[in-house]
């Protein structure tokens, strides 16, 4: 078990003037709140997987992300938190080694291995996973995100967290690398309507993948509906406009958001309403899934202004 996690994460009533409108109440799940470093979805996906590689005796974990990985970033800290070593293959080159996450990831112990984007196509391949495995045997491997059935185990444990804290109809979630909706699938036993916002462009295969997650996890249930048109132009792509709505929006709420992920949900949150998707009446929670850490590197890359954001406080 991962240590010093703040569970169960807070609920708290988000006030709009569009949610007063449409008469919606409007609630937070702040994943964002359970652990500094491993925040949000983090923690819930990797919590069982690490329990997991120590309890058959590995001495690492291995996994893929891209160069500003909130899951590597969140890997890193985890392993050397549990005392194992962890290996971050990264999409591209050799620079991103000095970006903020890579930085902080190499500090914790990560080892990082920098694959170019065509081997990266690879990392859900049998044959290029059986060759990582012979090439580093004695490390767990974990997919892009974490997504894999015991992510799904610990993700479901939110679904009990919220039932008990507050009613409600609707839940939200990005969608990356799917692990995370399939996850609330799987715990909420049909109860709620589940919604994800894809933020990668060309997501329809999500589709199929929701469905081989649930399906690995003896779960049938079909209570979700994907969203694949709220990627904003792809993924870690957004225009100025969206930008300033998003900040619009953590400014008169108070809640903190980045644009890759938390950003994107409430988008296009605000677009259903305005298209009356939700009736009068209807109860939502969003989910704050963390990644705070990833507007340093986006400051950084200047694709964001500082002084436009909540940022988290350096860890
Ligand atoms: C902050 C954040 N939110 C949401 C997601 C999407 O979650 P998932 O990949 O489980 O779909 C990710 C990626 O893991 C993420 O880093």
């Amino acid at each position: 078990m991962i240590s010093s996690a703040n569970l169960p994460s807070p609920v708290q009533v988000i006030e709009h003037p569009l949610f007063t409108k449409h008469k919606l109440t409007v609630y937070v799940k702040r994943d964002d709140l359970i652990h500094p470093v491993v925040s949000g979805n983090k923690w819930r996906k990797l919590n069982y997987n690490l329990q997991h590689a120590k309890s058959l005796g590995y001495r690492g974990a291995l996994s893929f992300g891209g160069g500003y990985s909130n899951h590597l970033h969140a890997l890193a800290y985890a392993c050397q938190q549990q005392q194992i070593h962890a290996i971050g293959m990264v999409r591209g080159e050799q620079h991103y080694e000095t970006n903020a996450t890579l930085t902080q990831a190499k500090q914790w112990g990560m080892t990082l291995d920098f694959i170019d984007r065509k081997t990266y196509k690879l990392r859900h391949d049998e044959t290029y996973l059986a060759d990582l495995k012979s090439r580093y045997p004695d490390h767990f491997i974990i997919p892009e995100g974490g997504s894999n059935s015991l992510a799904l185990k610990g993700v479901s444990e939110l679904c009990d967290e919220l039932n008990s804290q507050v009613e409600f109809d609707t839940i939200i979630t990005p969608v990356g690398s799917a692990g995370t909706i399939s996850g609330i699938v799987a715990g909420d036993k049909q109860q709620h309507n589940i919604l994800g916002i894809a933020v990668l462009k060309q997501a329809e295969y999500l589709h199929e993948h929701i469905q081989s997650l649930l399906q690995s996890h003896h779960c049938n249930a079909q209570n979700w509906q994907l969203f694949t048109n709220f990627h904003g132009g792809g993924y870690a792509k957004f225009c100025a406009e969206d930008l300033s709505k998003m900040c619009e929006f953590s400014q008169l709420t108070q809640l903190p958001l980045e644009p890759i992920y938390s950003g994107k949900m409430i988008l296009a949150l605000l677009t259903l309403i305005e298209q009356g998707f939700f009736p009068a009446g209807h109860r939502i929670v969003i989910l704050h899934t963390g990644g705070l850490q990833g507007l340093h590197g986006l400051i950084e890359q200047k694709k964001i202004k500082a002084d436009e954001w909540l940022l988290p406080p350096a860890t």
